[in-house]
């Protein structure tokens, strides 16, 4: 069985949002329920829905949330109760630009109704709101569905894939980014062998992962993160695919943290390397990786595993969640619009203004 997606809103504009909680997967399959903006940010802050896109439309919904707990009586009182608690579910996770980009989406829209009709409502505010979310989620859906499309012909027939931390179904509203090419390959018939990095310290790759690929019948090997350079050594690897959490206006791309040392291994062994994400990761207003924040976690996630402490008490972490590969060791990027090959600023500017 194939995992369709991490998030569901159930019911009309004043239903709530439901999600796979991916903290216990896979042992656990249990749902989530988040009916006000704080259960959401707790969610996103603990893992329990995590992925770029995956927390962008959780996101937007979350906004429709924090309309239905205002107390406000006018479209106007409604709309600032918005604003403020978009400002509070953005501070949840800095890295993927997708939250930001989500909330700012579903704001603007808000913001454009009290601008049009100045007469309007806190009924009709949430229709819009809730409209735009629910678009937010649809197109994040066929995003996904374009990406894979697009990149599939880089899954050749009995060639070895390596993947790193969880791109699929659990971290969009669809078929997943860096996964989707895997799904598209497996769906025209094509065999091939799915790496997928453990990733520590949170395993998305080990736990999320290898379930989704294992439910969709496509062959996956999980291997500690130290032992993909020795892999690829053995000749197994033949393409590099993963998601990304920000991508720069020059191609420079943050994913979770490991992926910057696969990106320099695949250059020693010349090995290409993919990244698929949708037009929501890209933020144009950097201009290199130097300006994405990295989240750091906590001491925690490193020391202990399961409750068992794997570290003496008192010494020191280091752990952050993301890194950044450099645009000049990305062989592509795969977007909804196609494939972006070297990818520098003015490929990138070119390739979203022809899809204008
Ligand atoms: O900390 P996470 O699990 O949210 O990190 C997720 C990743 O790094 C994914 O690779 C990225 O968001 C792309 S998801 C399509």
């Amino acid at each position: 069985m194939k995992i369709t997606s991490a998030l569901q809103w159930i019911g009309d504009c004043q239903g709530y949002l439901e999600l796979i909680d991916q903290r216990v997967l896979p042992g656990t399959w249990s749902k989530l329920v988040c009916r006000d903006t704080a259960q959401l940010w707790q969610a996103i802050k603990t893992l329990a829905v995590r992925g770029a896109p995956a927390i962008g439309v959780s996101a937007a919904y979350g906004l429709v949330l924090a309309l239905q707990q205002s107390k406000a009586t006018d479209a106007c009182g409604a709309l600032k109760d918005l604003i403020q608690q978009a400002h509070y579910l953005a501070s949840s996770r800095p890295t993927a630009v997708n939250l930001f980009w989500a909330l700012d989406r579903v704001r603007r829209s808000a913001e454009q109704l009290v601008a049009d009709q100045a007469q309007a409502d806190k009924d009709a505010l949430l229709a819009v709101v809730f409209a735009e979310a629910e678009a937010i989620c649809r197109e994040d859906v066929v995003m996904c569905q374009r990406i894979g499309e697009h990149g599939e012909r880089f899954i050749g027939e009995g060639c070895g894939v390596l993947t790193h931390c969880n791109a699929g179904a659990l971290a969009t509203a669809g078929q997943g980014t860096a996964l989707s090419l895997m799904f598209e390959a497996h769906k025209r018939g094509r065999s091939f062998t799915v790496y997928a990095d453990e990733t520590r310290p949170l395993l998305q790759g080990a736990r999320l992962t290898a379930c989704e690929l294992q439910r969709a019948g496509i062959e996956v090997k999980v291997l500690c993160d130290s032992m993909a350079g020795w892999l690829m050594k053995q000749g197994q690897v033949h393409a590099i695919v993963t998601g990304a959490d920000r991508i720069a206006a020059n191609g420079d791309a943050a994913n979770k943290i490991g992926t910057y040392s696969l990106s320099i291994l695949a250059r020693e062994h010349q090995i290409p390397f993919y990244i698929a994400a949708p037009s929501s990761t890209f933020d144009l207003s950097i201009e290199n990786g130097q300006a994405i924040t990295i989240e750091q976690r906590s001491a925690e996630e490193v020391t202990t595993l399961q409750g068992v402490d794997l570290v003496p008490a008192g010494v020191g972490v280091y752990n952050p969640a993301f890194d950044v590969v450099q645009a000049s060791d990305i062989t592509a990027l795969i977007t909804e619009v196609g494939v972006i090959e070297k990818p520098s600023a003015e490929k990138i500017r070119d390739h979203f203004s022809r899809s204008k």
